[in-house]
């Protein structure tokens, strides 16, 4: 199956109550276990790129071109969506979608509203006349993704009233609010705001995207879910998977040095735990 927008199927999740999972690429193998965790449970998922990992993994074009000969190859046929996770700038999200992407997010939350929504809109605009779906963000949401860092006093939850004005003036495809999720490991309980998530879902009528997937109890998963989220992305969970499986073979042979004898294992840990989260969101059976 050809790469889709993430439009239609965050629809079809929001309006059956479940999330798709955006799964965060940093190198083959992840390209790999993702689309074959989400195969092997016939589910939708989203392919996302933070703008930190574009060089490591050779520029857009090159992680464009290798998920769709990875796709070929691995003969995937459950809707996928490749994403620019936190694109930070007009221009990125232009180069990602001409290099192929099917959907960006931008990321204007550090901007004032008026000036969040201007440039929100100019890539929505250039984004659906491609066919492509847009992410856009209100509220700040603190910690560490990838290279992005949002310290907690500069943290901030979204506006109800401002979503649903952003939402109005954008046309969007689907809203990141800040309530309160964070990006890397938890220090301490989170705390969600789910009132507000509530609100801002009604108010805007958008899938909205909870961020900083890893380390949040099931239940805050589910009650996110039933809240109107319908996007959820996962990041750091899969990168300690991965580290860890590549720790304990490296561990157990500390004479080994063919990448692959510990590459494979890492990419089963991935994949498993992709596996897991596709279940828990409930996207299982829906590709
Ligand atoms: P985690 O790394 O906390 O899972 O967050 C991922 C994310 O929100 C990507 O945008």
């Amino acid at each position: 199956m050809a790469l889709v927008s993430m439009t239609e199927m965050l629809r079809k999740a929001l309006e059956e109550r479940y999330a798709v999972g955006q799964f965060n690429l940093l190198n083959l193998e992840f390209a790999q276990a993702i689309l074959l965790a989400a195969e092997a449970e016939r589910a939708p998922v989203i392919l996302g790129v933070s703008e930190a990992y574009v060089p490591y993994m050779g520029g857009l074009k090159t992680i464009s071109r290798m998920v769709r000969s990875l796709m070929e190859h691995l003969r995937i046929s459950v809707p996928v969506a490749l994403h620019l996770d936190h694109g930070t700038t007009y221009e990125l999200c232009i180069r990602a979608l001409r290099a192929g992407f099917t959907s960006v997010m931008i990321d204007a939350s550090h901007l004032e509203l008026s000036r969040n929504i201007e440039v929100t809109s100019r890539v929505t605009e250039a984004a659906h006349a491609l066919g492509a779906s847009v992410e856009a963000e209100l509220g700040r949401i603190t910690g560490r993704e990838d290279d992005l860092i949002v310290e907690e006093a500069e943290a901030m939850y979204a506006v109800p009233e401002e979503c649903a004005k952003l939402a109005r003036e954008t046309g969007v495809d689907c809203l990141a609010p800040a309530l309160g999720s964070v990006h890397g490991p938890y220090r301490g309980q989170p705390r969600l705001g789910f009132e507000r998530m509530g609100e801002i879902q009604r108010l805007t009528g958008l899938p909205l995207v909870l961020h900083g997937g890893s380390g949040l109890p099931e239940e805050e998963i589910l009650q996110a879910i039933s809240l109107g989220t319908a996007k959820i992305n996962m990041n750091t969970d899969n990168q300690m998977a991965f580290t860890a499986a590549i720790r304990t073979y490296l561990q157990e042979h500390p004479q080994a040095y063919d990448p692959r004898h510990y590459f494979i294992p890492a990419k089963e840990a991935v994949q498993a735990a992709v596996r897991a989260k596709i279940r828990l969101f409930g996207s299982s059976g829906r590709g």
